[in-house]
């Protein structure tokens, strides 16, 4: 009787100690101090799609340059000053990353609403939750409670973002550094189903590749010369660009992925099973993209009274 008693305790013990190990993020933090926080970013999120369509992806993908780079902390929409060197320049973001002016937008009536209370780094999980629910995807409770970084790292932004030119091994290790896994760096490269890319992120896989369609690579090259007009785009997912649907992975089964590094999912490799099973059951790939989006969310988060909640995102408090 005492025994199982104190193996209840046990249990209990290890499940409190989990819940703690997870960041200490959790879905309701804003609900007493900011409880419009949600509504508001909605809102802001749905007039920019409005405004413009491709928004959606772009909010999305900050989300996940932000959390790469040291953690969901921000540190990505801090810009450069004569004294500062942010992430904005860094080689995967350059001339390339965009949607700060919405982020802008949405911070300016979160702090109308609730003064110093909501981050950046939350604005921009909740943003990217509430793009792919509008272009039809799937939802997910988005945790919260980050705090905002007062620092930035371009060098790892460099670093820590995958490049398009990158084969499986190396995709592979990229997400494992962070904590995710083959299943979760394959539910996550979904997100190209969504999206533009610039000629100079596909040239080499449309003229140097051989496991390309040759009339999607001829097509292409048409659009992407050998040489200049790098920021020609063209879409990640040929089919249905604006909309949140499995048809990307369905394209790698056709050798049309846009990217060197969306063709590394299906190519014989250690990759094709989850390609095949998300082409083939829709509510599968919408499972597993919200939890992996969930696990993405948690890298770790400032917390506690680590960093800071800042009110203009693009710079520390005074
Ligand atoms: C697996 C490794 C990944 C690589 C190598 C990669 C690479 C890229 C590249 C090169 C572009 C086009 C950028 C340009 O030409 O300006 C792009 C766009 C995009 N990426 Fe990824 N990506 C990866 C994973 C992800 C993940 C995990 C997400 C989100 C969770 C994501 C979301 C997006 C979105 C939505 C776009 C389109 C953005 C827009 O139209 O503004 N990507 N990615
Ligand atoms: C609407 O989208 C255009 C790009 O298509 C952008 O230049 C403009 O700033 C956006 N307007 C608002 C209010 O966000
Ligand atoms: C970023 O892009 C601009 C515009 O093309 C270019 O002038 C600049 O050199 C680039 N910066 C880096 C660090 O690559
Ligand atoms: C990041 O890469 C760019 C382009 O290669 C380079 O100019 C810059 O020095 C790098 N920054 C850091 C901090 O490593
Ligand atoms: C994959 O890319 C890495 C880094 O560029 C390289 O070191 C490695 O040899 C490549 N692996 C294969 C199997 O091509
Ligand atoms: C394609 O391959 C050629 C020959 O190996 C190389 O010179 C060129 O840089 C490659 N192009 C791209 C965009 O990777
Ligand atoms: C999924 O696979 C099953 C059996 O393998 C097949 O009958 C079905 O048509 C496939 N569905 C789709 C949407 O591809
Ligand atoms: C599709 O995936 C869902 C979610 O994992 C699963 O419940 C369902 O059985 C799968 N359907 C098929 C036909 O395999």
């Amino acid at each position: 009787m005492a025994a199982g008693f104190y193996f209840f305790l046990l249990v209990l013990f290890a499940f409190g100690a989990s819940l703690q190990a997870n960041g200490q993020l959790c879905p309701n933090f804003y609900e007493s101090t900011c409880p419009q926080a949600l509504s508001i970013v909605h809102k802001g999120v749905v007039a920019a799609i409005k405004n413009e369509t491709r928004i959606g992806a772009s909010l999305l993908r900050l989300h996940f340059h932000d959390c790469f780079v040291n953690g969901c902390d921000g540190s990505l929409l801090l810009d450069d000053t004569s004294t500062f060197v942010g992430e904005k320049t860094a080689v995967p973001n350059n001339i390339s990353v965009r949607g700060f002016n919405v982020v802008d937008q949405i911070k300016a009536k979160l702090e109308k609403a609730c003064p110093g209370v909501v981050s950046c780094a939350d604005l921009l999980a909740i943003a990217a939750r509430d793009s792919v629910v509008h272009l039809g995807g799937p939802s997910w409770k988005v945790r919260l409670g980050r705090r905002d970084s007062t620092t930035a790292s371009r060098a790892l932004a460099n670093t820590s973002i995958p490049p398009p030119t990158s084969n499986l091994s190396a995709l592979i290790s990229s997400f494992s550094a962070q904590g995710l896994s083959l299943k979760d760096l394959v539910a996550l490269s979904g997100s190209h189903t969504i999206g533009l890319a610039r000629c100079t992120s596909f040239r080499g896989h449309v003229y140097n590749d051989t496991n390309i369609d040759s009339s999607f690579a001829q097509s292409l090259r048409r659009k992407c010369p050998r040489s200049g007009n790098d920021n020609v785009l063209a879409n990640l997912d040929r089919q249905t660009p604006f909309c949140f649907d499995k048809l990307y992975y369905d394209n790698l089964l056709k050798k049309k992925g846009l990217l060197h590094s969306d063709q590394q999912l299906f190519k014989g490799g250690s990759a094709d099973p989850f390609v095949k099973k998300y082409a083939n059951n829709t509510s599968a790939f919408f499972k597993d993209f919200a939890g992996a989006m969930v696990k993405m969310g948690n890298i770790k988060p400032l917390t506690g009274r680590a960093g800071q909640i800042r009110i203009n995102c693009r710079k520390v408090n005074k």
